[in-house]
């Protein structure tokens, strides 16, 4: 595991250069990336340095809310609007207001699948320890699916979903984490600190879906000081 940990103020850069390392000599890599809070100053900071993607890069995210509004607030859908430059690779993702959540989501992993196994996934976490919506309890061969959703995560999300948070969520599986080349997770500010130590330096265990990621043979954990203070005080 490569750890990075940086202060808050260089975290989007440190994000951005362990990304472009990451996809140095990549060819029409294929991207899986994530929403919430987290990744926000690491898009920010991609669009102020006009990142260059390889050319032909196709990215995906890793998630979406099953909701009656594709374009809900709430939705990643509507995050990657807001976050994501439109002159980037497109970020394609599952339809949140699909009448068929299983088949569509079989779909989106049969797209991913086409696109080879991701060069990097870039992963945040939750509270709770998931990775996009791999919520405790999850398996390590668990792929693609419908999921139904954590309370911590429905109340994390309640900001953006005034109306009620939605109960599932479509995401993709750990397995398809676990197959890609490179995982690089992004974790900041001090609510994650007991989290982030749990999950790299504990049981790797289901309850902690992140704690698979010890596992991963070419994993890059960038967080700031406040997230990385447990891992930190131990070296
Ligand atoms: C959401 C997303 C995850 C994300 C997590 C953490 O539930 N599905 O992909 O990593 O929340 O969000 P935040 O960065 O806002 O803490």
């Amino acid at each position: 595991m490569e750890l990075i940990v940086v202060r808050p103020e260089e975290f989007a850069q440190a994000a951005v250069d362990a990304f472009g390392h990451a996809l140095v000599r990549a060819e029409r890599p294929c991207l899986a990336l994530p929403t919430g809070s987290t990744p926000v100053p690491f898009y920010r900071r991609l669009a102020e340095t006009r990142f260059a993607f390889p050319p032909g890069t196709r990215a995906f995210a890793l998630d979406e809310f099953v909701a009656p509004d594709a374009e809900a607030p709430g939705s990643n859908a509507a995050f990657f609007r807001r976050h994501w430059p439109p002159d980037f690779p497109p970020v394609a993702m599952p339809r949140a207001d699909a009448a068929d959540p299983e088949a569509e989501i079989a779909a989106y992993c049969a797209a991913v699948a086409a696109c080879g196994p991701l060069d990097i996934a870039v992963l945040g976490i939750g509270v709770n320890g998931h990775i996009a919506f791999n919520e405790p309890g999850s398996g390590l061969a668990d792929g693609c699916r419908v999921v139904r959703l954590a309370e911590r995560t429905r109340e994390a999300a309640a900001r953006e979903w005034p109306e009620g948070v939605p109960e599932y969520g479509l995401t993709m599986g750990i397995a398809e984490i676990m197959a890609a080349r490179r995982v690089m997770l992004l974790a900041t500010g001090p609510a994650k600190r007991h989290v982030v130590h749990a999950a790299l330096t504990g049981p790797v265990m289901g309850e902690i879906p992140a704690s698979f990621l010890q596992r991963h043979p070419a994993l890059t954990v960038v967080c700031d000081t406040a997230a990385g203070a447990l891992l930190t005080q131990e070296s």
